[in-house]
């Protein structure tokens, strides 16, 4: 498994100096060495997302307690929510807002389509919302929605909106200050290539003041944003044990981010999009994402039923690279490929053109031939 390359969306292969950071002595958090540490780690990740205006958060959980804290956080029982939802994290995120007593609308873009502003413009006309739920890569279809132009109707109706980019940020433009929402999260493992177990958000001087003023407290002690709030400005303070070895690695992956240049980051991940996309062009497959909207850091396409488990489980045999399949009823007819964090397009082409092998020899590639083939021919 040692030097299995990772093309899965998620945990992502870690550079040597990120794994270093994990196997140190144990850091007590408390003590000046962590405090400057983690104060470190605030400021890399404001880097990271653009986010000079807005209050920065850094603690232990999974993507999915930057999910549930932006509900718990904003939402009281009884306040109407709209979610836009194109994959199962949309789902995900209606059921966090169900779960919590939201009266919770959906808006669902079906069949590989992105989340369309008129629409959304449409609905904010017509019922008010406490707050929009938007994923910005959905993970399970690939599918890239148009983060601005979404968060920008929210901006005219005066909703709050909340921005799932736990797939993109790190690895697709995303400048929190302009873009102008209430709350931008990501975990570690995706695109800022660290171990899991850590949750990043942005979070606007307008969505503190809502959680402030908000009709019923917070139910939640952990993912109680305003709990966090005093902790990420003075780390002295105790709210819950922080996963040290987690914030370590994290501060090292963003340093390497930074020094990439983060733009750099972006741009490298725009070719690692490309060069995934003009390979499954070239195999003839049907993309699950419109064009216009295919993320730059995870492809999904289809295959024939049954045929994805049999794909994925060759190209770990044959060349220690490991790809994903569908979720849950897509399992056996979609494979996933997550194209981010330190991967270098030379290794992702070295991967493709071995997958592409595998699909050919089992009579799966029905578009051009790949270039590994057409060098075996001539
Ligand atoms: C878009 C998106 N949102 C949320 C999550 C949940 O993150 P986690 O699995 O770290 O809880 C994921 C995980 O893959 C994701 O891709």
């Amino acid at each position: 498994m040692d030097d299995t390359l990772l093309l899965i969306p998620g945990p992502t292969n870690l550079s040597k100096r990120v794994r270093e950071a994990m196997a140190g002595p144990q850091l007590p958090h408390v003590g000046a060495e962590f405090y400057s540490t983690f104060k470190e780690t605030v400021q890399l990740a404001r880097y990271v997302f653009k986010n000079e205006k807005g209050i920065q958060f850094v603690f232990t959980g999974s993507g999915t307690i930057g999910m549930e804290s932006s509900v718990v956080s904003l939402v009281s029982r009884g306040d109407r929510t709209l979610t836009l939802m194109n994959g199962y994290f949309g789902h995900r995120m209606l059921l966090l807002n169900e779960t919590h007593g939201a009266k919770a609308d959906k808006i669902e873009f079906n069949g590989g389509m992105a989340a369309d502003p008129d629409t959304l413009r449409k609905r904010l006309r017509r019922n008010k919302y406490t707050a929009v739920f938007i994923t910005h890569v959905d993970t399970s279809s690939s599918v890239a929605n148009p983060v601005s132009a979404l968060v920008e109707e929210c901006a005219k109706a005066g909703v709050l909106s909340v921005v799932d980019s736990v797939c993109a940020i790190g690895g697709m433009p995303l400048d929190f200050d302009k873009l102008g929402a209430d709350i931008v999260f990501t975990a570690s493992q995706k695109a800022i290539a660290s171990a899991p177990g850590a949750v990043l958000l942005a979070v606007s001087a307008r969505a503190i003041e809502h959680m402030e003023k908000r009709r019923a407290p917070i139910e939640s002690y952990y993912m109680n944003l305003l709990r966090w709030k005093p902790v990420m400005e003075d780390p002295k303070m105790y709210l819950a044990t922080p996963a040290t070895q987690v914030l370590l690695a994290l501060r090292e992956a963003m340093l390497e981010a930074k020094a990439e240049g983060i733009e750099n980051r972006w741009e490298r991940h725009r070719k690692l999009g490309e060069i995934t996309r003009s390979k499954v062009e070239d195999w003839g497959q049907k993309f699950v994402a419109e064009e216009g909207h295919r993320a730059d850091t995870v492809t999904s396409f289809w295959v024939p039923d049954g045929k994805a488990g049999p794909i994925q489980k060759t190209l770990e045999e044959e060349h220690k690279v490991m790809v994903s399949r569908g979720i849950y009823d897509d399992k056996d007819r979609m494979i996933r490929i997550g194209h981010f964090g330190i991967l270098q397009p030379g290794t992702l082409r070295g991967a493709l053109d071995s997958m592409g092998e595998i699909m050919e020899r089992m009579g799966l590639t029905p578009g051009r031939v790949t270039v590994s083939s057409q060098r075996k021919k001539r």
